[in-house]
């Protein structure tokens, strides 16, 4: 089993689509029962919300369905996921903080960030999923697209992931 959690700011935007996108294509390859997601927040501003209703419509214009309550990321995350994926720098730097706190030394997640599996990167630094908060729908628009071509990659990682901890010989 390989725990994967999804990071941005105020969990009601990014990270609930990327979960969203990702168990679907999760459920799609029939690795459910292999791969557990979530998704949190690394601010508090919208605990308890629905996502944002701009991104549940924008999902739901590509026939998916998103439903989360916003929560914060706690220092039990750093513990309970094996992979941590941040949807910019901020949300990496924020759990590595995190991560310092709980135990400096102690075992860790391996920390990601999504641009890193951008099948469209040009170059070699991983591009930023940018807040669509304060912009207009077609932000959200091209935040959908953006998600949805990194998380088939994405998938293909955590599941040669899977293969290679369950030790299957020859993968
Ligand atoms: P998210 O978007 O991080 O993708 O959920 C945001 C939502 C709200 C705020 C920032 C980002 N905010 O500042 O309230």
């Amino acid at each position: 089993m390989k725990r994967i959690l999804l990071v941005c700011t105020g969990n009601i935007c990014r990270s609930p689509l990327a979960e969203a996108l990702l168990r679907r294509e999760i459920e799609r390859r029939g690795l459910a029962a292999a791969i557990e997601v979530d998704s949190a927040g690394t601010d508090a501003d919208h605990l308890g919300e629905q996502s944002d209703s701009r991104m549940r419509r924008t999902a739901a214009a590509h026939g998916l369905r998103i439903d989360h309550r916003a929560r914060r990321v706690t220092r039990n995350d750093l513990m309970r996921f094996d992979v941590i994926v941040g949807m910019d720098d901020y949300h990496l730097a924020r759990v590595r903080r995190l991560a310092d706190l709980r135990s400096p030394d102690g075992g860790r997640p391996e920390f990601r960030k999504l641009g890193e599996f951008d099948p469209e990167a040009t170059g070699t630094v991983a591009s930023d999923v940018p807040d669509p908060w304060y912009g207009g729908m077609d932000g959200f628009e091209r935040v959908y697209a953006m998600i949805a071509r990194m998380v088939p990659p994405l998938v293909d990682y955590l599941e040669q992931a899977v293969v290679i901890g369950a030790g299957i010989p020859g993968r």
